[in-house]
């Protein structure tokens, strides 16, 4: 048998190191290293891995097959009920799955997940809510206002994981929503609740019933701002389907997008607004994104843009602002697209198209909360901080699409007609879109101007 060595476990980023060390070379914390000792391969990885069986036998067990022979696992799903959370999963919860649900701390993590429970025990199905930070009354009080009495909605207010389990064992609900991840420990762990120790342990033996018992169980777990709290970044391997919430609690619209999904595809997001009963489901987000001006028009620096979100398209008004600066200490911050990104588009129009920036303070934002990483919005980008700088405002009602490249050519986009559709269905007018390659079509009521260069789009600023 191998001797097992101690390691030690950063507290912070989750990653093993020999020896201990004040500091941890991986994420540079300090003091957060601490014994750990790595699971032994027992029965139980033996077990679900089905390769070698206790006695040692290695001829018995897995036997590798021409993958055409192996029969397709049927997915059966659980919908929830919730139409927007359905289509975050890919059509409803699948049994035996583990779920995160991810979020900041107030973002509506806990309301989006009362609900789904409430929805799923209307239909029939037992669904257990374990409450690991409030206690069952505060989840009563916040049940009531969201209209969820039913009985086969079980509520547990209990952090010992063990104890979970034998509740789980003796209720077998079809689901199971912990929440939240980061205050559930084992008294038989040294560790602290909320370490990484604790949060691999405790989720690995609930993913391990989850897998074999039937129940689907769905995490809650809280990130920060920056996203490095020791958390639900370190489970995300165990589990199999990975939501996080987006935008801030000081907006009423929510994004819920999935990150991972072994049964089924990512990128798919869920919209829901936030109101006095509960998470309201947005199913038409047509141009719920762009801040509808009145007769006086856009201002300056703002540029409409259609960006895919999922399968859907998303309206969204990109803001840009210059202001004079230091000299040599201009500020770039932007907000909802990545700030490399930005600086690239800066230097594409210093070079490509003699705007001068460097004395300006840049600031680009996408209105709402809406976050993108698309290279669709490119051209919006640059055409919304060329017309803050002009302090001349595009055409009301204009709509941008493109990407742009180094040399200051504007690239196709992929998905060009769903979003001119989209776009044309809320009354977009008019549109600056890449001419390459693209096949146009005929939209009734909407002016396409094709472009080829970002010279030719800044033309009218
Ligand atoms: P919560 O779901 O507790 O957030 P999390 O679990 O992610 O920390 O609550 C989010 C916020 O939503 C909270 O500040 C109160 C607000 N809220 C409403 O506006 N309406 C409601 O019906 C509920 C239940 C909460
Ligand atoms: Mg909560």
């Amino acid at each position: 048998m191998a001797k097992t060595r101690t390691q030690f476990l950063c507290n912070h980023c989750g990653s093993v190191h020999a020896k201990w060390l004040g500091k941890c070379p991986d994420c540079g914390t300090w003091d957060s290293l601490e014994p750990y000792t790595p699971p032994t391969p027992d029965a139980r990885s033996a077990r679900v891995a089905g390769a070698v069986n206790p006695d040692g036998d290695v001829t018995a067990g897995g036997e590798a097959l021409p993958i055409a022979q192996i029969e397709e696992a049927k997915t059966p799903r659980m919908p929830t009920g919730i139409g927007e959370f359905d289509r975050v999963l890919g059509g409803g919860i699948v049994p035996g799955s583990a779920v995160l649900v991810g979020g900041e701390p107030g973002i509506g993590k806990s309301t989006l997940l009362l609900q789904v429970a409430q929805s799923m025990a209307d239909k029939g199905e037992l669904v257990l809510y374990v409450t690991s930070e409030e206690s069952a009354r505060q989840v009563a009080m916040r049940a009531k206002r969201l209209g969820a009495k039913s009985d086969r909605l079980l509520v547990l207010s209990e952090t010992n994981t063990e104890r979970i389990i034998h509740q789980i064992g003796k209720h077998q609900p079809a689901v199971v929503i912990v929440d939240s991840i980061q205050m559930i420990y084992k008294p038989s762990l040294p560790a602290a609740p909320g370490s990484v120790t604790q949060l691999r342990d405790c989720c690995m033996d609930l993913v391990y019933l989850a897998k074999t018992g039937g129940a689907a169980v769905i995490f809650v777990g809280h990130v920060t701002k920056a996203g490095t709290l020791a958390g639900p970044k370190v489970i995300e391997h165990i589990v199999d389907t990975v939501a996080y919430f987006e935008g801030d609690r000081f907006h009423a619209h929510r994004i819920v997008r999935c990150i991972k999904n072994r049964f089924g595809g990512t990128q798919e997001v869920g919209l829901f607004e936030m109101t006095g009963g509960g998470l309201k489901e947005v199913t038409d987000p047509g141009n719920l994104f762009v801040e509808q001006y009145g007769p006086a028009g856009q201002p300056s620096g703002s540029v409409i843009t259609a960006a895919m979100q999922g399968s859907r398209v998303l309206l969204v008004e990109v803001q840009a602002l210059t202001a004079s600066s230091v000299i040599g200490a201009a500020k770039r911050k932007t907000s909802g697209v990545s700030s490399d990104r930005v600086a690239m588009i800066i230097a594409v129009l210093e070079k490509r198209a003699e705007l001068r920036l460097a004395a300006d303070d840049v600031f680009v934002n996408i209105a709402g909360g809406v976050k993108t990483i698309e290279p669709a919005v490119d051209l919006a980008i640059a055409l919304a901080i060329a017309s803050a700088h002009s302090n001349r405002p595009l055409p009301s009602g204009t709509m941008v699409l493109g990407e742009l490249g180094l040399g200051g050519e504007v690239r196709s986009v992929p998905h060009l007609e769903t979003r001119l559709r989209e776009a044309s269905r809320l009354g977009v007018a008019h549109a600056i879109v890449p001419s390459f390659g693209a096949h146009m079509p005929a939209l009734k009521g909407m002016a396409l101007m094709q472009v080829r260069r970002l010279g030719q789009a800044l033309a009218d600023l």
